[in-house]
């Protein structure tokens, strides 16, 4: 299974903060939001990375990654000249995905919790064994502000629809899809939406025609951010700092997974942060590669 990062866009509900930097390289609390992203798809053990972003962002995620060997992954990158709906970084990805499965996770989403490897590895192994799609949702009191899943009582899906104005429930799918092979070709076959986008929600529609969209639900024991406004920010930020503060572990740190998957190794490690180790983020990595963190 590859991955891709959507990590291109306008950011317009962000500005001025977005008038010269992309919305995924601004911080979320002590790292660039992007980060975030990646390293849930790292967690899931995808190695094979696609970012797709816009023309001029493109050597600052290629400062930031370089071609992921870093990492022990590869990144590459392909440039979205507009923005033209999420369902279009499926069809600018097909020659990344060549008839692959692939998880798309849009460059905003943040997911947390204990659980979180364990659902998401078994989540890709049965993508790759049966194929369709597989979507998540999570319990929202704003439903209206996303794409929203009616469930029948086994958790099958009846319907999605996109920011309903009259949600028919609370479940709103997040921003991490699963798919097979196919998706390539129902993405370039959809319509724009009433309001002029190719929506990832079309996708989802048609996988759900052919009855092959499943919907796995995070429970309480997860965290699902999208963030999309400053107020997301704020709040996405204070909810990272309050669980690092307390534990001292770091959310999201890609070189941590890249050393505890041993796609790198402690000398590696040690390079990286090395010169870094004038700032908190060095030290902590300094301190991982010594053992010194649980
Ligand atoms: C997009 C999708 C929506 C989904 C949301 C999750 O909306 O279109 O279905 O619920 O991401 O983050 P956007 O954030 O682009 O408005």
């Amino acid at each position: 299974m590859k991955g891709i990062i959507l990590a291109g866009g306008l950011g317009t509900r962000l500005y001025p903060t977005t008038q010269v930097v992309n919305k995924h390289l601004l911080p979320i609390y002590n790292k660039p939001m992007i980060y975030y992203p990646l390293s849930t798809l790292m967690l899931m053990d995808i190695k094979e990375i696609l970012i797709i972003c816009n023309r001029e962002d493109l050597e600052i995620y290629r400062n930031l990654f370089w071609d992921g060997s870093k990492l022990g992954i590869t990144i590459s990158y392909i440039i979205q000249e507009k923005p033209k709906g999420l369902a279009e970084g499926l069809t600018l990805a097909k020659d990344f995905v060549k008839g692959d499965e692939v998880c798309l996770i849009l460059g905003d989403n943040i997911f947390f919790g204990h659980a979180l490897p364990d659902l998401l590895t078994q989540t890709r192994q049965e993508l790759e064994k049966d194929g369709g799609a597989i979507v998540f949702a999570y319990w929202v009191n704003d439903p209206e502000k996303y794409g929203v899943i009616v469930l029948d009582e086994k958790e099958n899906v009846l319907s999605l629809k996109e920011k309903p104005k009259y949600p028919k429930s609370n479940w709103a799918i997040t921003g991490l899809y699963f798919y097979d092979s196919k998706a390539g070709g129902i993405a370039q076959n959809i319509r724009p939406s009433n309001r002029g986008e190719l929506e990832i929600t079309s996708v989802n529609k048609a996988y759900l025609k052919r009855g092959k969209l499943k919907v796995k639900l995070l429970g309480r024991g997860f965290a699902w951010f999208d963030a999309g406004t400053h107020d997301n920010f704020l709040e996405v930020s204070d909810f990272i700092a309050t669980i690092e503060r307390k534990t001292g572990l770091l959310i999201g740190c890609i070189e941590e997974i890249a050393y505890r998957k041993r796609w790198m190794n402690k000398d590696q490690l040690m390079k990286l942060a090395h010169p870094l180790k004038k700032t908190s983020y060095g030290t902590y990595l300094l301190k991982i590669a010594e053992g010194k963190e649980r």
